[in-house]
C-alpha cells in the first residue's frame, strides 16, 4: 500500500493508460479523483473502483480548459482535503503530416496534450506547495524526443510536455514538489488499437509494428502505470525532472 492515505488525480482516466493508473493507485491505498471529458467512461473507472473497495469520485473535465481544471483541484482538496499526486494523462491524437496539419487541428492538439499539462501543473503545484509537497507526473512519449512524419503536432506537443516537466521540476523542487513524466511507446490502448484497425489487415500491422521492439511486443496499459506508481510514491523521492522511456527497446537501436 505505497500510497496509502494520499489523494491523486489522474486525468484521462476513463480510457487506457489513465484507467490502468487510476487503478492500481486505488490498489496501493491512494483516493482517487477520475477526471475524464467522457462521463460516461470516466464514471465506470470511478466506480469500479469503489466496488472494489477503492475510493473514487469522478469529475468532468475538459483539460484544455482553464476552469475545468481548477474545478477538478478545488474537488480534490474539498473531498479529500489534500492532493498528493496528479497524473496529467489525458491527451488526444490527430493523424496528420506537417503540411497537411490545419491551422484547427494544431490548435486543438495543443490545447489539450501541451496545454492541459500546463494547467494541471498550474492549479495542482500551489495545493501541493501549500501541503509541503507532492508529485507531478506527465504523460509525454517517446515522440516527444524522436519524429513520426504523421504526427506533426501530436510530437510537439510532447515534446513541450518534457521540456515543460523540467521547468516545472526546477522552479518547484525546493518546495518539494517532483515533477517527471514517462515516454512510451505504443501502449495496447483503444488509442493504438484504433490505428490497428484503420488498416486493411490489423493483425499484420500489429505484428509489424511489434517487430520493431527489442521485446517483439508493445506495452500493457498495466506496465506504463506500473512507472507511475513508482514516480508517485515515496520510494522515487530523490528522481524529479526525469524522463522515463518505457518503451520495449525501441528508440535504443540505429539501424
Ligand atoms: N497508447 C499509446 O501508444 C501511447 C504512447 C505514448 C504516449 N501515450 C500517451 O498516454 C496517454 C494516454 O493515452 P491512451 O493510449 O491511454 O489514450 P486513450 O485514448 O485510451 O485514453 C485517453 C483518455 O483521455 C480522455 N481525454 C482526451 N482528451 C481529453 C480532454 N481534453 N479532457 C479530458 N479527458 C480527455 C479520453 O476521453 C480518454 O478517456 C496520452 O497522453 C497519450 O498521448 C500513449
Amino acid at each position: 500500500m505505497g500510497l496509502k492515505g494520499k489523494a491523486a488525480i489522474v486525468t484521462g482516466a476513463g480510457s487506457g493508460i489513465g484507467k490502468a493508473t487510476a487503478q492500481l493507485f486505488a490498489e496501493e491505498g491512494a483516493r482517487l479523483v477520475v477526471v475524464d471529458w467522457n462521463s460516461e467512461s470516466g464514471e465506470q473507472t470511478a466506480q469500479g473502483i469503489r466496488q472494489t473497495g477503492g475510493d473514487a469520485i469522478f469529475c468532468y473535465a475538459d483539460v484544455s480548459r482553464a476552469k475545468d481544471v481548477e474545478a477538478v483541484v478545488e474537488a480534490a482538496i474539498a473531498h479529500y482535503k489534500r492532493l498528493d499526486v496528479l497524473v496529467n494523462n489525458a491527451a488526444i491524437q490527430i493523424m496528420a503530416r506537417l503540411d497537411q496539419t490545419s491551422e484547427e487541428t494544431w490548435d486543438r492538439i495543443l490545447s489539450v496534450n501541451l496545454k492541459g499539462v500546463f494547467l494541471g501543473c498550474k492549479y495542482a503545484i500551489p495545493a501541493m506547495v501549500h501541503a509541503g509537497g507532492g508529485s507531478i507526473i506527465n504523460m509525454a512519449s517517446i515522440l516527444g524526443f524522436v519524429g513520426d512524419p504523421d504526427l506533426a503536432a501530436y510530437c510537439a506537443a510532447k515534446g513541450g510536455v518534457i521540456a515543460l516537466t523540467k521547468v516545472a521540476a526546477l522552479t518547484y523542487g525546493p518546495q518539494g514538489v517532483r515533477v517527471n513524466c514517462i515516454c512510451p511507446g505504443d501502449v495496447d490502448t483503444p488509442l493504438v488499437q484504433d490505428y490497428f484497425r484503420k488498416d486493411p489487415d490489423p493483425e499484420r500491422l500489429r505484428k509489424e509494428v511489434s517487430s520493431k521492439y527489442a521485446l517483439r511486443r508493445i506495452a500493457s496499459p498495466g506496465e506504463v502505470a506500473q512507472a507511475a506508481l513508482f514516480l508517485a510514491e515515496d520510494g522515487s523521492s530523490f528522481v524529479t525532472g526525469s524522463q522515463i522511456v518505457i518503451d520495449g527497446g525501441l528508440t535504443i537501436k540505429c539501424y
